[in-house]
């Protein structure tokens, strides 16, 4: 398998990142969401398709044989509001190290505990990485009602075992 490298977010990823966030929700999350749910979550048809806002979080991006293939973020809050992984490269480890970086950058700036709202199609990666539901809610986004989940995961305790 091709090595996969997690670096900091840079701003010529932008095209790229907003890529991997449109065939992520496109490809992968449409086994549990309507194509209409999936067309308002990617924004298709629209250029802020993916908001740029990348001054108030830390952001880092997954790269295969030079190819952004996945990314992810860190909000000073310890809000992680984005993990997307490219179609083609899911399934092998590509989220974890993501959340690997994230998780040691969290912890070397005093953070106890990370938060985030999963998909029902990122449910089971985040509870695999020691996060636990708080509760299911459904938000409403461009029209769409969404199912998610409010997670949650103290960096105090053990990870599970691999
Ligand atoms: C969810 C997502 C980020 C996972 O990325 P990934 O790179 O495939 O995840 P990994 O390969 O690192 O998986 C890590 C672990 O989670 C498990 N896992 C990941 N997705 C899973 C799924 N849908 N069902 C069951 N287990 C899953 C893997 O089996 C693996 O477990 P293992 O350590 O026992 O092998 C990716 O599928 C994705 O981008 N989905 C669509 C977009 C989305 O919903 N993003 C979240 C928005 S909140």
């Amino acid at each position: 398998m091709t090595a996969v490298l997690v670096r900091a977010y840079r701003s010529e990823d932008l095209d790229a990142v907003r890529n991997v966030f449109v065939r992520a929700i496109r490809e992968s999350a449409i086994r549990d969401y309507s194509p209409a749910q999936t067309d308002a979550w990617s924004g298709v048809d629209r250029p802020d398709a993916w908001s740029s806002a990348v001054d108030d979080r830390l952001i880092w991006v997954a790269v295969a044989d030079e190819l952004v293939v996945g990314f992810t973020d860190l909000e000073p809050s310890g809000h992680l509001d984005r993990m997307y992984v490219h179609p083609q490269h899911e399934g092998r480890g590509v989220a974890s190290a993501l959340l690997t970086c994230l998780e040691a950058t969290a912890r070397r700036q005093g953070l106890t505990r990370l938060f985030t709202e999963a998909s029902i199609t990122a449910k089971p990666f985040f509870e695999r990485r020691g996060f636990k539901v708080l509760t299911a809610q459904v938000v409403e986004h461009r029209g769409e009602k969404f199912t998610n989940f409010q997670m949650e995961k103290f960096l105090n305790e053990r990870p599970p075992p691999i």
